[in-house]
Parts: C-alpha cells; structure tokens; sequence
C-alpha cells in the first residue's frame, strides 16, 4: 500500500467557528441540466465543482452545450433542448456518478436522432440500471444494457406518458421519468411510496414548466416551447454540512455555524433525528423560496440512540454512514432497517461502514437492510478503507476526529466527487 494512499487524521478536542458549504451536489446537477435544457446564456452560481459536477458538464457539452467554469460560477451557452446535436463519437462517460447518468438517460431516451452508449467508472459500471430501464422501455424507448448495467445504449425516440409506481424509493429513478416525461406524448405520472428529494420538480417550477404534486403522484407535460436562459445560485449541501455538524456534536466545547444550508425539507431528515436524539442545533431560516436556505449553529451535545426505518431512509439516504458512526458515540442501541438501497450507493455502505465501525472497536450487527450500533465506546484509531467512496472517506475522517488514536483513511481522494475542499477544510479548523 503506498503512504500517498492513505490520509491521517488526527483526534481534535474541539471545533469552533464558522464554515462555508460547497453548493450541494444534486442542486448543481439539476442546474446543469436545466442550463443545457435552456435557450441561449444562463449563469449558476455556487456550483458544486466536486468530479461528480464535472461529470455532468463533460456529458452536456458533447451536446453541443458550452460551459465556461470560473472558481465556483459556471457561464453556459445553449442551443437549447430542442436543439441537442449528436456528438460523432457518439460516447458519454457519466464517471462515478449515478445522478448524471440517471437524469440524462430519462433526456436522451426521448430525443430521436441521439443514439448514445453511456459509460462510467468500475463502481457506477456495477450499479443497477434496470430500475430506470423498465420504466423508460415502457415509455417506447429503445434501450440496450449488459443485464441491467452499463454500458447503456440509448437511441431516442419518440415516447409516450406513462403512470409508474416505483418499486424503490429513489430520486434518481423518479428524475429520469420526469425528465423522459418532457419529450413525451401525453401527460406522465410518478407514483412515489415514499416521498424522495424534490429538486427536479422544484426546478421545472422555477422554469415553469407544468409539473404538478398530487399526495403521492408527481405529473409532468410536454415541453413544448423554449426555456429561457437563467441565473441561479446553488444552495449549500445539507449531506456536506452534516460531516461538520457529526464533529461538532460529538467533540467538547464545539460550537459551529453553517451558512446559507438548504433547508429543504426532504433533505434534512437527520438534523430532525439527531434533535430529537437530544441534539442542540438553532436553525435560522432566511427565505421561504422554492428551495429554502438558511444557517444552522450546532453545540456539543450528548446524544441518545435512535431508530431509522424504511419510512425516514429516503431522507437521509447520504448520511446513514455518518449517523452509524454517530451511534457508536450515542447512549444505548441504534438500529438502521429498511435501508438496503445502501448495498447500490458508490459502495455497498452497509458492508463499507460495518468494517469500517469494526476496525474502530465498535459493536455492530450486520442485517440485509441495516444495522445496530451499541453506543457509546471510545473508538480506537486505525486503517479504515473508504473502498473509493467519498461518503465512506468523510465519515471515517470525522470518526479520526474523536476518536483515542489516529484514524489513517484508505483511499480518501474520492472526497472529490461531492466536496473537494473537505480536507483544507479540515486542516483549518483543526488549527483554530
Ligand atoms: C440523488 C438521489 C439519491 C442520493 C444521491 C443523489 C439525486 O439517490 O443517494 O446521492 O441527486 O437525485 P436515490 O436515487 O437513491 O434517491
């Protein structure tokens, strides 16, 4: 194993201060995407610029969409939806990341001339993609797979509405039918059991585009005419800020502010939790847009366990790791169920953070769909593998922050899908 491998994190008595977020990652997608859908110039402002972003860009722009990056604004020059040209190779390599290739394939499926063979990394390569298959093949599109995996081709065609209940809760799935839903004839309808994060329908109302929440069932019409460009500031990312919230809850005389943090309600579920679990966070709404923002300051608290079960997953799906390694720092059992669309994220997390909450000298029990957690230990440090999952990489760094020893992370430069600056980040509160 080579030393440039692997991070060491040191244990820290306390944070104290104040922090600025990277805009969050499934906002920046969506913008990009609605940049590219738009006619002409758009601006977006506070885009996340982790490798996932990127992603998106390099896929949009052999549409013939252009993009000039600054430090974290994005110009964007379009020819529109309507207008989408075929690129020659015809490739498009979505790299690690399941929402570029989940929304575009709901885009491309209906846009006859497009034929595309979308690829990614060995994780996303593994990862399923019958769930948006069926549903889209059902729309009329002509979709070829390797048994439900990539590489995917999609030649577009004309599609047609559809009612489609989702078997698994997933705002991926739910996005790419929307979004085929724009191409296609007649009205489409996404059933969804549980409700998912809402941003693709937030944004085609900021666009207004005719979508429309009916209890459980999400519609959405035709597009018909041109989006105008637009210009749009990202919200900070609720699943980055809440790395920073774990440490300053479980490390003594901490006191952290979080600025302009979307508040969504669909993305907070775990700062719901953790209150309830006896959590001190002030959260202090600043507008009531659309996509709300806000600060949230979070205090050194003692914690007791808690329960997650398939009705709250959908909420939190990105922090269950982190609220794993929470539990262990928590007073009694913790136990996670119905969460087995963690075994298809990046990595299988609830292997990835069962090994990891081991090899730190806590108790836990594997299920299929979860875990429990026997809390509070002092965790011991160690080698932690993040197994090229940047959540896994974050977690277990924030695990090296309260833990007796050092915690040497594995594989930690995949933090650069979501949040590049964690680590600078993390050298400078360490120091103040
Ligand atoms: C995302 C949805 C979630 C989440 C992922 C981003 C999105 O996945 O885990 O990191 O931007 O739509 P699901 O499809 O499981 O909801």
């Amino acid at each position: 194993m080579k030393t440039k491998q692997v991070k060491i994190i040191q244990p820290l008595e306390s944070i104290r201060g104040q922090i600025t977020l990277p805009g969050d990652k499934s906002m920046s997608h969506r913008a990009l995407i609605f940049a590219a859908i738009a006619r002409g110039n758009s601006k977006i402002r506070h885009l996340n610029i982790g490798a996932d972003a990127l992603s998106t860009i390099a896929c949009l722009q052999k549409l013939g969409v252009s993009f000039q990056l600054g430090k974290f604004t994005v110009d964007v020059n379009s020819p529109g939806f309507f207008h989408w040209t075929q690129p020659p190779d015809g490739q498009m390599n979505c790299g690690n990341s399941g929402t570029t290739l989940r929304l575009l394939a709901g885009l491309l499926a209906g846009k006859p001339g497009l034929d595309l063979t979308l690829t990614g990394d060995a994780s996303l390569s593994q990862r399923p993609m019958q769930r948006i298959i069926d549903p889209l093949k059902k729309m009329g599109a002509n979709i070829e797979s390797h048994e439900g995996c990539l590489p995917i081709r999609i030649q577009g065609r004309n599609l047609k509405g559809i009612h489609y209940v989702l078997p698994v809760a997933s705002a991926q799935v739910k996005s790419c039918i929307l979004f085929a839903g724009l191409s296609a004839q007649g009205k489409t309808y996404v059933e969804e059991p549980i409700a998912t994060r809402d941003h693709s329908e937030n944004m085609m109302k900021i666009f207004h585009i005719p979508v429309f929440r009916n209890k459980k069932i999400i519609s959405v019409h035709t597009l018909r005419r041109n989006v105008q460009g637009f210009e749009y500031s990202v919200p900070g990312d609720p699943s980055s800020a809440a790395y920073w919230v774990a440490a300053a809850l479980m490390l003594n005389k901490s006191r952290i502010l979080l600025r302009k943090m979307s508040l969504n309600p669909t993305r907070i579920a775990y700062i719901r939790l953790l209150k309830k679990c006896g959590a001190r966070i002030d959260i202090l709404p600043e507008d009531k847009k659309i996509e709300p923002v806000g600060d949230i300051v979070v205090y050194s608290s003692g914690l007791k366990a808690f329960n997650i079960n398939n009705r709250i997953v959908p909420g939190l799906i990105d922090e269950i790791p982190l609220l794993a390694l929470i539990a262990a720092r928590a007073n009694g059992i913790s136990r996670i169920r119905g969460a087995k669309e963690l075994r298809y994220k990046e990595s299988d997390r609830i292997s990835t953070s069962v090994e990891m909450l081991r090899t730190l000298g806590v108790e836990v029990t594997e299920y299929e769909d979860g875990m429990d957690i026997k809390g509070p230990v002092v965790l011991q440090g160690g080698l932690v593998n993040a197994y090229g999952d940047h959540r896994i990489a974050m977690t277990a760094s924030i695990a090296g922050l309260i833990a007796r020893d050092a915690v040497q992370v594995q594989d930690w430069k995949s933090v650069d899908i979501s949040y590049p600056n964690f680590y600078p980040i993390l050298e400078r509160i360490s120091k103040s």
